[in-house]
Parts: structure tokens; C-alpha cells; sequence
């Protein structure tokens, strides 16, 4: 039982801040969660969605999932938390060798952290220490794509594209560079995949030797730019010509995996389904399922062997932050990493990520507005358009996309709107007929945003 009302509820909403919402407009018609079941939520007014959000890439074991919270209650009795600036704990190395098996054997050192913006700019912050303490002390630029999202911190903020969630809070520190993102469907260039012979990676380098390649200590990339503008998975060929190019320079290759990560794609990292492993790998959200908030930065040897040395050398990682590595964050990770694999969810999510694709592509035959559906595993981006030829886009004030986003809302499904596109995450545990019932909402959906508009 919620101690408000309805309406008390509904009147106090204006009071919070929402992430990114204006909130005069969001408390004239707030969603108030106040329960969730299965992959289902339900909001104050007593109506029932389905997530097909994840909560937000998170929740990848659905709601009430009892065999994590059992290990987090088990750990609360144990020992909740413990004394990050004097000592480890027995779960954080637990959880260690644990996302050392899932990852090839050069991952053996990790940084625990709290969220996704922590452990980007944490994995920044090593870049530039490893090349000062392997003799490169004037790399420190980090180059990164327009369109990415790498966090909300400062630093995380200035390494992310994306003008509208930026220009309030500039100015940022210098040595962020950016380079435009691979989005073939809507080339920067007006090229053509393969014969652009991949020219935005091919950028990175010329930006690398432009600004010098001494001055450049890392490239920070998501293997699916989903946060930022647009949805933008990575062309073929595109992360291994990235590696190539970082390793010819001396630059630290990271991946962003906070929402590719932990079986995402079909496979247990979006590295792994890519084939192209980075010097250091971001991983958040869907660690702990939502559960308990843990993120991990994971190095491999030759960036981690540079922080291991006497205590005179003062190599260590200069930094932490207080709920970084505590033992119930890292019983969470451990009971969802054992999830995924005791139940092989990585392969669930390529099975059921290819009848989604497969049954959103099917609506195309009856949407012209669906210009395309892309995607890997359960993240899916479908990019609605006003001419599915030129792939000429609605303008921002007709946002087809989050009108559909309303009309899934109004028919019990939440999803996630930009601008052009409607991304669908949706927990592993999904069913084959919440996945057909997904289709058809999105189906209905269409139908009555194009209505909506023509009245
Ligand atoms: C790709 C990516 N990186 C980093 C972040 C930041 O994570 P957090 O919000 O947990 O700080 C996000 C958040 O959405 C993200 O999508």
C-alpha cells in the first residue's frame, strides 16, 4: 500500500526531477510506478505495462526475480557494505574471477563502481594514467563520436555528443575530441556502405594525426550508439579497423558496453559478437539486473600492469567513490552473471532479438513510416521516416516516433522514443507471445499515430 492517493501522488510528481523532462509537463500526466511483476509494471492508477524498455536497459531478469534478491538479502545479513578505502570483500572477488571467465584471459583486473557515468570517466582517467606511467605523459585527448552518450558527470557529459543534453553545461574541460558516428542510414558523408570504405573510421586516424598522436591517449566508442542521437550500430568491419588504428597510435581502445554489455546483443558482451576486444571494457546497468547499482571497469594486462608496481611509485588508481566495490553490489552481479549463464540467456535474447527484429520488419509491408529496423539481439532501434526512399525524416515538431511511443503507452507498452526512432530493450526473460504482443501493440500503434496526425 503506498501511503498517498492517487491524486497526492499525481500532486507531489512535480516535485521530483525526471531525468532529462520538463517537469511542469510531465506532472500533468505522470507515471508513477508503484509495482512490477514478471516484465510488467504497474503505475499508480492501477494500469499495467508492459517494459519493453528494461526499465532502462536494466531490468534484463524482469521484476521480483528471486533468486537476486536472495543473494542481496543474504549479503544485507552477511555484511552490507564494507570499507572501500581500506579493504576488498569476498563477493568483489567472487564477481572478479567470475567476469574473468566470460571474457578472454587478458581480462583480469577490474574496478568496481556504483553507475554507468562513473565507470566511463574512471576508464578515461586510466587511459591517461597508463600513458604517463608507460611514458607517454602528454597523451591525454579522448576522441569520441557526435551521438554517442558516455554519461552524465562532467567528464563523462564533455566525452558525449549530442548538443541538446550539452549546451546547458558548457563549458567542459579541454582534450575532448569529437568525430562524426557511423550512421549508414544516414551517412554524415552521403557515402554508401561498403564503397565509403568506411570513411568515419578512417576520420579517427586522420583526427589522431591531426591532433598529434601524442597528444592522444584513448578512443571511447559504444559497439551501438543507443543513448545519444539516433540508434547506431556499428557497420561491419567498422570496430576492427578502430582497433587496428589505436593500436598503430598507442591509443586506448575503450568500449562503452553500459547498455551492449551482459548479453544484450545475444552474446555476453557486444566485443565478443563484434569479435573486437578494446584495451578496457565499460560495463553497467544490466549487471546487477536493476537490482543494486554496480558498474565495472575491466582492464586488460597491458593497461592494468601499469597501475601494479611498489608503493614509492605511486602507480595506483588515484580514485574511488564510496559505494564503489561493495559486497552487496557485487553479490547482485554474481547471482545475474550466474543467471546468464546457468540459463545460456545470451543465446535466448539472439533467438528472441531475431523474431522481434523479424516481426517488426513484417510491419514495414503495412508502415511506409518504418524506414528501416536495426539492431542486435533484444536492442532494436526502429527509425520511422517521412520517405522510406530518401530516407528524408519527420521534422522534430511531428516526432513520429514518440507519437507512437504515446500510442504504445495508451495501449500498455512502454518503450523509448527520440526524435526518429523507438528503441525496444526488453528483459531476456520475455516470452515468444509477449514478444508477438509487443509486435502487434507497435502494429496498432502506428496506425493510430498516422491517424492521430491526418486529424
Ligand atoms: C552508453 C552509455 N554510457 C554511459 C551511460 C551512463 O550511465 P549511468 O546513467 O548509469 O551513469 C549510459 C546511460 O544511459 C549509457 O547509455
Amino acid at each position: 500500500m503506498s501511503l498517498f492517493t492517487p491524486q497526492e501522488m499525481k500532486d507531489l510528481s512535480g516535485r521530483v526531477f525526471v531525468d532529462f523532462l520538463q517537469m511542469k509537463t510531465f506532472s500533468e500526466d505522470p507515471l508513477i510506478l508503484v509495482k512490477g511483476d514478471g516484465i510488467y509494471v504497474t503505475d499508480h492508477l492501477g494500469k499495467r505495462y508492459m517494459d519493453g524498455l528494461a526499465g532502462v536497459f536494466t531490468n534484463i531478469l524482469g521484476y521480483g526475480y528471486q533468486p537476486v534478491i536472495d543473494a542481496i538479502n543474504e549479503q544485507m545479513q552477511k555484511l552490507h557494505f564494507g570499507m572501500p578505502m581500506y579493504a576488498t570483500n569476498d563477493k568483489s572477488l567472487e564477481l572478479v574471477e567470475m567476469l574473468s571467465s566470460v571474457t578472454p584471459s587478458e581480462f583480469n583486473k577490474m574496478k568496481f563502481l556504483s553507475g554507468g557515468s562513473e565507470a566511463t570517466e574512471a576508464a578515461m582517467k586510466m587511459a591517461r594514467q597508463y600513458h604517463r606511467q608507460t611514458g607517454n605523459p602528454g597523451k591525454y585527448k579522448v576522441i569520441s563520436r557526435y551521438g554517442s552518450y558516455h554519461g552524465g558527470t562532467m567528464g563523462a557529459l564533455a566525452a558525449s555528443g549530442g548538443a541538446a543534453r550539452k549546451s546547458h553545461y558548457e563549458p567542459f574541460a579541454t582534450g575532448y575530441v569529437h568525430v562524426p558516428p557511423p550512421f549508414c542510414y544516414r551517412c554524415p558523408f552521403n557515402l554508401e556502405f561498403p564503397s565509403c570504405d568506411r570513411l568515419c573510421a578512417g576520420m579517427i586516424e586522420d583526427t589522431i594525426i591531426n591532433e598529434s598522436p601524442d597528444t592522444v591517449a584513448a578512443v571511447i566508442a559504444e559497439p551501438i550508439i543507443v543513448s545519444g542521437d539516433g540508434f547506431i550500430p556499428s557497420p561491419p568491419g567498422y570496430l576492427s579497423e578502430l582497433r587496428r588504428i589505436c593500436d598503430k597510435h598507442n591509443v586506448v581502445l575503450i568500449f562503452d558496453e553500459i547498455i551492449t554489455g551482459v548479453g544484450r546483443l545475444g552474446h555476453m558482451f557486444g566485443a565478443a559478437l563484434y569479435d573486437v576486444w578494446p584495451d578496457i571494457l565499460v560495463v553497467g546497468k544490466a549487471i546487477s539486473a536493476g537490482y543494486y547499482p554496480l558498474s565495472a571497469v575491466i582492464l586488460n594486462d597491458q593497461v592494468s600492469g601499469a597501475f601494479w608496481g611498489d608503493e614509492s611509485d605511486m602507480v595506483q588508481f588515484h580514485a574511488g567513490q564510496t559505494y564503489g566495490g561493495n559486497p552487496t553490489a557485487a553479490a547482485a552481479g554474481l547471482a545475474v552473471i550466474r543467471q546468464l549463464i546457468d540459463l545460456n540467456l545470451p543465446a535466448r535474447v539472439e533467438k528472441l532479438g531475431e523474431r522481434l527484429t523479424n516481426g517488426l520488419r513484417s510491419l514495414q509491408a503495412t508502415h511506409p513510416e518504418i524506414g528501416q529496423v536495426s539492431g542486435e539481439g533484444l536492442l532494436i532501434g526502429v527509425e520511422y521516416v517521412r520517405n522510406a526512399t530518401t530516407h528524408e525524416p519527420f521534422s522534430d515538431d511531428i516526432a513520429f516516433a514518440k507519437k507512437v511511443d504515446e500510442e504504445c503507452r495508451k495501449l500498455g507498452l512502454i518503450t523509448r522514443p527520440s526524435t526518429n526512432v523507438q528503441i525496444f530493450g526488453p528483459a531476456y526473460i520475455i516470452s515468444e507471445s509477449e514478444v508477438d504482443q509487443m509486435i502487434s501493440i507497435v502494429d496498432r500503434a502506428i496506425s493510430n499515430a498516422r491517424n492521430s496526425l491526418a486529424a
